[in-house]
């Protein structure tokens, strides 16, 4: 069985094989001059890619990874139709339809956030992207999605997982810390299952957000004098929420303070303003980022073997 990526999912998908006990194939995804994506299953893995169920490893992120996840489920659901006719006129035209089977594990699903139509006028975007993809699989694994009732009601299956047990893992062996805090009220059940793993004590703060770049949270007494804490949260996109949220813990006696988090964003300047307020990063490695230290492969594997049965 194959697991198959495009340019977004590569190391991943290599690292999720042996755990489902299947090999990697690399599709080709590469760029025409004028930006534009071109995929395709190579001839050598056409047969691999019909043989059993796939899974498929993309990032719809940025949004040059929405249509190239589009293109390769596509791509995969030709050859699987047998569908293979073609202007060159390489051989075979066609093949027996293998049936369905294909699964796509999307380790970073972009534009989560929108996710309500907060202004009229708005597109709801999550939903829109995440019917676009039920349209084209069989099943989808979605990493620790910022709110999974958008998607809660797609046309195929969907496995909502997450890379918490990893994260409470590394904080337990890297960090050690006496204290998990939530930076707000969303990514309370996250932070708390890291804290319920590692038996650590717990508290979450309340925030506003203004704009994209300023938050403010409500002041809350947190019992931290002395300990090391780590903020945990699901994404880190400017690192304002985890600044704000380590200077509350700072200003209250926190010795040494940590930030993780499963999606490492890290817009422009992020990781710079981060090392200013926190003493360590810790991000999967959902995305490519400088501070990617746990893998994202357990938890995918995990939601794609309660969807392949
Ligand atoms: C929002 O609710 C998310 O869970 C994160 O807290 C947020 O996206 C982080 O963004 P930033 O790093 O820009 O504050």
């Amino acid at each position: 069985m194959p697991v198959v990526s495009g340019s977004s999912g590569r190391a991943i998908a290599e690292a999720l094989a042996p755990l489902l006990d299947m090999e990697h194939v690399e599709l080709i995804s590469r760029r025409f001059p004028d930006g534009e994506g071109y995929v395709r299953v190579p001839s050598k893995s056409i047969d691999s890619v019909r043989s059993e169920p796939v899974v498929l490893v993309s990032n719809t992120y940025p949004d040059s990874g929405v249509l190239e996840t589009i293109l390769l489920l596509e791509a995969i659901a030709s050859v699987r139709a047998g569908d293979l006719s073609n202007y060159k006129n390489e051989e075979p035209q066609s093949l027996p339809d293998v049936g369905p089977g294909v699964f796509l594990a999307i380790p970073y699903f972009g534009y989560s956030r929108q996710d309500k139509r907060f202004s009229p006028g708005e597109p709801v975007s999550a939903r829109v992207i995440g019917e676009m993809l039920a349209r084209c699989c069989d099943g989808i694994a979605i990493l620790d999605l910022h709110a999974p009732a958008i998607l809660e009601d797609l046309s195929v299956p969907v496995e909502f997982v997450s890379a918490m047990p990893e994260i409470a893992a590394r904080l337990s062996n890297e960090v050690n810390p006496d204290f998990i805090l939530s930076p707000d009220k969303g990514a309370i059940d996250r932070a708390n299952e890291v804290a319920t793993i590692g038996g650590w004590d717990f508290s979450y703060l309340e925030k506003t957000r203004i704009d994209a770049h300023t938050i403010e949270h409500t002041p809350k007494d947190l019992d931290v004098q002395g300990k090391i804490v780590a903020i945990v949260d699901d994404m880190i996109s400017t690192g304002g929420t985890i600044c704000r949220a380590s200077d509350a813990l700072h200003r209250q006696g926190a010795t040494e303070v940590h930030a993780a988090c499963t999606h490492g964003l890290f817009t422009a300047g992020a990781i710079s303003r981060l090392s200013n307020h926190v003493d360590g990063v810790h991000s999967t490695d959902s995305l490519p980022n400088p501070r990617a230290v746990v893998s994202s492969a357990p938890a995918l594997a995990r939601g794609l073997k309660n969807l392949m049965g």
